[in-house]
């Protein structure tokens, strides 16, 4: 396993273990200050554990419902007008129900990867870390998980790997000329002359949801 895969299961394995803490009682011989401090720790700990559980659910629901509207606007534009015209359709920025999402969780929502189309989409160096990490699993073939990490001491970042799984992708990701018919590839350069986000194969890794929460308002919503 790479040492961001590695990196990725510690953090895992750490943040999880949090959970099964209890607070038990204080300790004989122990002074009452100390033991304060001690159960000041774990109460600490245990919210820490409730934030990570709850940023987990909620990107797990927040990546479900942003996938399915896409990928439903998306699917609905090709068989109506074809790819060149379904082209904008495959933009996280393009629909009302993302921002609605945005505005209730407070949170951020955008779609990064190795190989971008728009230059937006490029990855942070903590989104570049798992995408690094999902491609490597990939080639291992172990299985893509959701992900979640701390950034700094105020924010968490939820990511859900986005593997092609569905022909439809191939035909703006796949290869120019088979896949990509020539009026659609003719609209992606003139919409985004930097694209880099071709020659892809059913299967593989083509970029992650990056759900980015602030601790502050997950408290509030405990
Ligand atoms: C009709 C053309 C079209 C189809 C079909 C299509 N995409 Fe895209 N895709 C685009 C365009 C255009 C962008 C850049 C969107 C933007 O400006 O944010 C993009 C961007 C993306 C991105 C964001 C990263 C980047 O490169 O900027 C991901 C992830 C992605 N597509 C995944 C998929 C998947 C998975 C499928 C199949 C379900 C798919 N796309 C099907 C045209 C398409």
């Amino acid at each position: 396993m790479s040492r961001y895969g590695f990196l990725i299961l510690f953090i895992l394995i750490g943040t999880w273990s949090c959970r099964t803490e209890k607070s038990d009682e204080k300790q004989e011989g122990i002074s009452e200050e100390l033991s304060d401090e001690m159960d000041n720790r774990k109460l600490k700990r245990v919210k820490e554990g409730e934030i990570l559980g709850l940023a987990s659910e909620l990107g797990a629901e927040i990546a479900e419902k942003s996938q399915r509207v896409l990928g439903g606007n998306l699917k609905k534009a090709m068989s109506e007008n074809g790819a060149a015209y379904a082209v904008e359709f495959c933009n996280a920025n393009a629909y009302s129900i993302l921002d609605s999402l945005r505005d209730r969780y407070k949170v951020e929502i955008k779609r990064a990867s190795l190989k971008v189309r728009n230059p937006d989409d490029d990855p942070t160096d903590l989104e570049r870390q798992i995408l690094e990490a999902y491609q490597y699993n990939i080639e291992s073939g172990i299985e893509l998980q959701d992900n979640i990490q701390r950034v700094g001491t105020d924010q968490l970042l939820f990511s859900r790997p986005i593997v092609i799984k569905d022909g439809i992708c191939l035909s703006c990701h796949g290869n120019p000329g088979s896949e990509i018919n020539p009026a659609t590839q003719e609209r992606i350069k003139e919409l985004y002359p930097a694209d880099n986000a071709t020659g892809h194969e059913f299967g593989q890794l083509r970029g992650m949801w990056s759900i980015t929460f602030d601790k502050g308002e997950l408290v509030k919503m405990l």
